[in-house]
């Protein structure tokens, strides 16, 4: 049996990403790229696993509710991914225009209504049997442990 409760640690996630978030905003707001680059780090780490165990676990079981509705979700990561990508890349650099900065924050911004959009699927996992959960949290714990992030997770093992 599951140790983890996939549930409690999903919306966990969400909370750590959204507070992350709201971080890099400020960071961006005052110009501190530094930190900006930090934070968004910790969160490529934090989202692999949790992006894993949505696309390999909680997706494909939620699609007896949701049918051809969780192909619009794999979408969304989609953008996400990319989105993540341009603004580590962006990142890199020691300073950035106002310009890049605002771009920046515009993405992180983008980045948070997935967040919320997400944790929508809690209350729909709240209508699957004791064993589906048991059996998702089986999972979200395999992901943890196997700790790949998210940008390296999109470039090597899923498949899209
Ligand atoms: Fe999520």
């Amino acid at each position: 049996m599951a140790t983890l409760d996939p549930m409690v640690q999903f919306r966990d996630d969400h909370r750590n990403v959204r507070d992350g978030l709201l971080d890099i905003m400020d960071a961006l707001k005052a110009k501190d790229v530094g930190k900006a680059r930090e934070i968004l780090g910790g969160l490529d780490t934090l989202l692999g696993p949790h992006f894993r165990f949505e696309e390999e676990a909680l997706y494909p079981t939620l699609r007896v509710f949701l049918g051809e509705y969780v192909d619009e979700l794999l979408k969304e990561h989609d953008g996400v991914i990319e989105t993540s990508r341009s603004c580590a890349a962006l990142l890199e650099k020691d300073s950035l225009t106002d310009e890049e900065a605002e771009t920046a924050a515009h993405a992180a911004r983008s980045l948070l209504v997935h967040v919320s959009n997400c944790d929508g699927l809690a209350i729909l996992s709240e209508r699957l049997k004791p064993a589906e959960l048991d059996e998702l949290g089986a999972k979200y714990e395999g992901a943890i442990a196997a700790g790949v992030s998210m940008l390296q997770w999109a470039e090597t093992i899923r498949n899209r």
